[in-house]
């Protein structure tokens, strides 16, 4: 089922580089990539021209993604804005150079967050596509010292949603640095979505519709922690029990990450 705001399946076998099954030509996935962002800032997850998108996408042999270029707001984004790059992709010469060293010769300059993607992309098998938002109540989160250090608690059991027992936070690090792909990884080991610190979320899926839900219910979760807090100290789910959540979330949702 193709969730809403998305862009329905082209009909066809798909391109060979595709890894969502949903995204079969590559003309389709550009198009898709662009929808996702205006949803997320139609449903509030994200505004303006902050956060990106990408999709596992190969080209022959060479392994690569396609990423929604910086700076450019999502109205105005054509899917021929959209920028592959291949996972060898380095940034440039020099040090100060954030951009990578060769781009899409098609292609926009590429979202400042592009090493995110790549290096989620070259780690994480099963990732087909990557959300980058920045929205409000996960934001304040990050914020805190506490959240920074100890993450998302298991205040209600759909925190399992993000692959563990809490949502991780990602230390800070400025934007678009390889140090900040470096902390944001590390927050994600084991898990498909985590929280960066004054900075925003990332959440990954099989497929583009996984990797907007789940972003979404991070933030739908950081509302409702948010919302407790004003209330009192929320009580924390037990290891034990999260541990069963988590084992029913395994069969429950068999395959989609
Ligand atoms: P880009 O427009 O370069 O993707 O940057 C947006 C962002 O959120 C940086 O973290």
């Amino acid at each position: 089922m193709t969730a809403p705001g998305m862009t329905a399946p082209a009909a066809g076998s798909p391109e060979p580089g595709a890894h969502d099954p949903a995204m079969r030509h590559e003309q389709a996935a550009r198009a898709a990539l662009i929808e996702a962002c205006r949803t997320l800032n139609a449903r509030g997850v994200n505004q303006g021209k902050a956060g990106n998108a990408s999709l596992r996408w190969d080209r022959g042999a060479r392994a690569g993604l396609l990423v929604t270029p910086s700076a450019l707001p999502y109205e105005r984004m054509r899917p021929d804005d959209i920028v592959w790059l291949s996972l060898d992709t380095v940034a440039g010469a020099t040090p100060d150079d954030e951009r990578p060293a060769v781009i899409d010769a098609d292609g926009q300059r590429p979202s400042s967050e592009w090493r995110i993607h790549r290096d989620l992309y070259a780690a994480l098998p099963a990732a087909a596509a990557v959300v980058h938002a920045h929205p409000p109540h996960a934001t304040a989160l990050a914020c805190l010292p506490e959240i920074q250090a100890g993450g998302i608690p298991a205040f209600h059991y759909m925190v399992a949603m993000a692959g563990g027992a809490d949502i991780r936070c990602a230390g800070y690090a400025t934007f678009g640095t390889q140090a900040l792909s470096d902390q944001v990884l590390a927050a994600l080991a084991g898990r498909r979505a985590c929280l960066m610190a004054h900075h925003g979320i990332v959440a990954w899926g099989a497929g583009l519709a996984a990797a907007l839900a789940l972003a979404e219910e991070v933030e739908t979760l950081s509302r409702m922690y948010h919302l407790a807090r004003q209330l009192g100290r929320p009580a924390v789910l037990p290891d034990d029990e999260m541990a069963r959540v988590l084992a029913k979330f395994a069969d429950y949702r068999p395959g989609e990450a």
